[in-house]
């Protein structure tokens, strides 16, 4: 045995070039936006990004790294010894990069692509400039990956949608819309986004569906699909559509941003669409000129944190939004300002709705209540009623098209219709067997659509709060148990 090995190094030693016999040091050319770029975005961007960057070292633009922060240019092109960039990232004192108290040191193999790089001259790629926003260029470059035929395990049911018709129900699926038929729960079409999944969707006058989401951390989206174009391939029964690179399907990208888009709102008219997310941001477009023709109107930064719901007032005019900030907020979309705040939850607030007249302001969260509050512009928003009954945060909330009906969906597996005329809960709806992530209603109103963490759907009659049918919402995964039997055909 000691034999054999003293073969194989022997061999090995008298393959291998120089430099390698001399330092052991590997010197294949490095590619700075596929190797260095994305160690410097996952472990240094948090910090050292375009805003307020610490050490006023902006690492984002190739110019930005070069003329380094407090202190002069980390970077000495062909000399990594001499680099202060190297010295952090090796240091085993206060100095070291990321910082100790925020984690490790980078692993050592990654540390070499730096040095490996800065030894090849600190060089750009041919494609970049200086100038180059390397958030956007990884951004660019990245591609989705194609959706898994079968599901090995169920995926959140974060987002639902009922058609125009009421016979197709949307749900998110992984790197895609999932498309089932609600008289048998089927599995009719699949639609291949860039999106990793859908936070929200709701479709339009026209029948196009918009959807807003992203992929947690890097990237959020609000996207417009035509479901009725020309399927890529059908097969088995099932549409495929390719929502990624096929422009009658991909109609338009209404929004691209730095972290996932949570919350989408559509004006009783059809005419304005308002999206909220991670951002801490509220987008809202003017849909009037069609969604060829929509426009961006306002970008609002009023809360201080995640906008986790928006909606409309009747007439159009207001705003409303849920905020991990622990507020609910009110905005004037004429006058472009703020109306009011309503911070008694205290905790996050995921959702949030207001009452037909304009009078009344609903919020739900983190509290496990409804509050509803007054809206006098001159006094701010006062308390009026706490619906109480959850047993776990409320993580979402809508108002019923038709009806003065809240509905919410809870981390403690049931959902709820509310009169919200009388603060009085009306049918608890109990069956789920894990949190409920997102609700929705049938256009006509009698239908009501819940998903849940662990993937599944549930279809319930409202209002007496039936049970209709339960499926899986994950391609090729079944219930463990379904309280409901499948139709007769
Ligand atoms: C958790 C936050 C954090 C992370 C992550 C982080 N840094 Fe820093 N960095 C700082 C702070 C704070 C300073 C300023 C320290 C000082 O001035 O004493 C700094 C300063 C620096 C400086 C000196 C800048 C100057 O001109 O003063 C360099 C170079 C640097 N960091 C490189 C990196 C690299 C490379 C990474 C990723 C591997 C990284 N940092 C990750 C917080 C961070």
């Amino acid at each position: 045995m000691v034999r054999f090995l003293m073969v194989v190094s022997l061999l090995l030693s008298s393959c291998l070039p120089a430099w390698s016999q001399q330092g052991g040091r590997d010197n294949s050319p490095v590619s700075f936006i596929r190797d260095v770029a994305p160690i410097f975005k996952e472990n240094c961007f948090g910090c050292h990004g375009a805003k307020n960057p610490k050490g006023k070292l902006d690492m984002t633009k190739i110019e930005a790294l070069r003329k380094g922060g407090t202190k002069d240019d980390p970077i000495v092109p062909g000399k990594p010894d001499e680099s202060h960039l190297v010295d952090v990232l090796k240091a085993s004192d206060a100095s070291r990069m990321p910082p100790r108290e925020t984690g490790d040191a980078l692993p050592a193999a990654k540390i070499a692509v730096i040095e490996r790089w800065i030894s090849q001259g600190a060089k750009i790629d041919s494609e970049l400039t200086p100038s180059t926003d390397i958030v956007k260029e990884l951004r660019r470059r990245w591609t989705p990956p194609a959706p898994l035929e079968k599901y090995s395990y169920p995926v959140q049911m974060t987002a639902l949608a009922f058609s125009p018709d009421g016979k197709s129900l949307v749900a998110s699926g992984h790197h895609e819309l999932t498309i089932w038929d609600t008289e048998s729960g089927k599995l009719t079409g699949r639609l291949k986004t860039r999106s990793r999944r859908a936070m929200a969707l709701t479709f339009l006058p026209d029948g196009m569906l918009v959807a807003g989401g992203g992929r947690p951390g890097e990237e959020g989206d609000v996207s417009v699909y035509n479901l009725k174009a020309a399927p890529a391939k059908t097969i088995d029964g099932v549409a495929w559509f390719d929502g990624v690179s096929d422009a009658k399907v991909l109609v338009r990208r209404l929004l691209e941003t730095d972290d996932e888009v949570q919350c989408l709102a559509l004006s009783t008219d059809g005419k304005s669409l308002a999206a909220g997310g991670c951002d801490r941001m509220i987008h809202l477009w003017d849909l009037s000129p069609g969604i060829a023709g929509a426009k961006l109107l306002q970008s609002i930064e009023n809360h201080a944190d995640w906008v986790f719901g928006v909606a409309f007032s009747a007439d159009g005019k207001r705003l409303a939004s849920a905020s991990r900030d622990k507020t609910a907020k009110l905005w004037d979309i004429t006058a472009k300002e703020s109306l009011l705040t309503f911070p008694d939850h205290q905790n996050p607030v995921f959702g949030v709705a207001l009452k037909s007249d304009g009078k009344l302001g609903y919020s739900a969260g983190e509290d496990r209540q409804i509050r509803s509050w007054t809206i006098t512009t001159d006094q701010g928003a006062k308390q009026a009623k706490t619906m109480a009954g959850h047993n776990g945060p409320i993580l979402k909330l809508i108002q019923h098209s038709k009806n003065p009906w809240l509905i919410t969906a809870s981390a403690d597996n049931s959902v709820r219709l509310w009169n919200a005329d009388t603060a009085a809960v009306m049918k608890t709806m109990a069956g789920h067997t894990d949190h409920v992530l997102s609700i929705a209603v049938s256009p006509e109103g009698s239908t009501l659509a819940s998903g849940s963490y662990n993937g599944e759907i549930r279809l319930w009659k409202i209002p007496d709060g039936t049970a209709i049918r339960d499926f899986s919402g994950s391609p090729g995964q079944q219930l463990a148990s379904t309280t409901t039997p499948a139709p007769k055909k």
